[in-house]
């Protein structure tokens, strides 16, 4: 469980944005979730044993949660990370004793790369649980964060969220669309151009995987918002100013958060999930 905690909107001093942050998880990511969750569905499935590796492609958080969990359990780990990796979390990968290759500038070239050459040359050797296809992800928002988030703020009118792997957004959905219908769902992706840790640019080619594809085509999805690196940054730094200490990408869904209930004139609870923790993101935000 993670906790919401209270943002003051000088734009708006009369919207109530929480910010649940997950960056208190264990490795200090949302990704936490989805990692333990599909570690357990190998191991109940039969696939993961004593002496396989753990294997999976991503653009940073998920390759720290798998090393971390992996440590813990006693699995080795081998993570595929694109060139957006920071500094930071290829420091946390090496700590916890994974093995990280570099490959492509998109996850989806790190996820291409672990099924065809990595499965190909050794499948004996790996578990790949290829976290853009597995259900197992989203089933972990399901489960555990849309849960938390009604029962934290029963009365919550927004949930905003960013997409990556788009695991947490389906599952939170799903979760509070079959409770309550008329809580609204808003997403958040990076307008082109742009590249914020955990928020795809799908204009730009970042991969479509079926938990959005699903989030789109049943509707779960009351607003689609763009963010630019810009707005990320400065909402950033007002958080950092009121004490929380989150990556960017907190900066974007909070800013989505503050301008839906602006425009939506929401004077109740609005929730944005606030991806990680600052430092993950260091090397990003020494600069602002
Ligand atoms: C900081 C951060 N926030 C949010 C997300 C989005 O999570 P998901 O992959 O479940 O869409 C990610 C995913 O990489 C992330 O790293």
């Amino acid at each position: 469980m993670t906790p919401s905690v209270l943002f003051h909107a000088k734009e708006n001093p009369r919207a109530r944005i929480w910010v649940k942050l997950e960056g208190q998880n264990p490795s200090g990511s949302v990704k936490d979730r989805a990692a333990i969750y599909n570690i357990k569905g190998a191991i109940k499935r039969g696939t993961l044993v004593d002496g396989k590796t753990i294997l999976d492609a991503s653009s940073g958080n998920m390759a720290c949660s798998l090393a971390y969990f992996g440590a813990v359990m006693g699995y080795p780990v081998t993570v595929v990370c694109s060139s957006k990796l920071t500094e930071d979390k290829a420091r946390f990968i090496q700590y916890f004793g994974a093995k990280l290759l570099k490959i492509g500038d998109y996850t989806i070239d790190g996820n291409r790369y672990c099924r065809n050459t990595l499965m190909a040359s050794e499948p004996e050797r790996y578990v790949f649980l290829d976290q853009l296809h597995n259900w197992d992800n989203s089933l972990a928002h399901y489960e555990t964060t849309g849960r938390e988030i009604m029962a934290d703020l029963p009365d919550v009118q927004v949930v905003v969220g960013s997409l990556g792997s788009g695991g947490t957004m389906n599952g939170v959905a799903r979760f509070i669309k079959e409770r309550k219908s008329s809580i609204k769902i808003v997403t958040v992706e990076a307008a082109a151009g742009t590249k914020i840790p955990g928020t795809g640019a799908f204009a730009d080619g970042d991969f479509i995987t079926p938990f959005i594809e699903q989030l789109w085509r049943d509707g779960l999805v009351d607003h689609r918002c763009e963010v630019t690196i810009e707005q990320a940054q400065i909402k950033t730094k007002e958080l950092a100013a009121q004490g929380f200490f989150c990556g960017i990408q907190a900066g974007g869904v909070v800013e989505i958060a503050v301008r839906i209930a602006t425009e939506q004139n929401i004077t109740g609870d609005v929730l944005a999930i606030a991806g990680d923790t600052g430092w993950k993101n260091m090397d990003k935000l020494i600069t602002l």
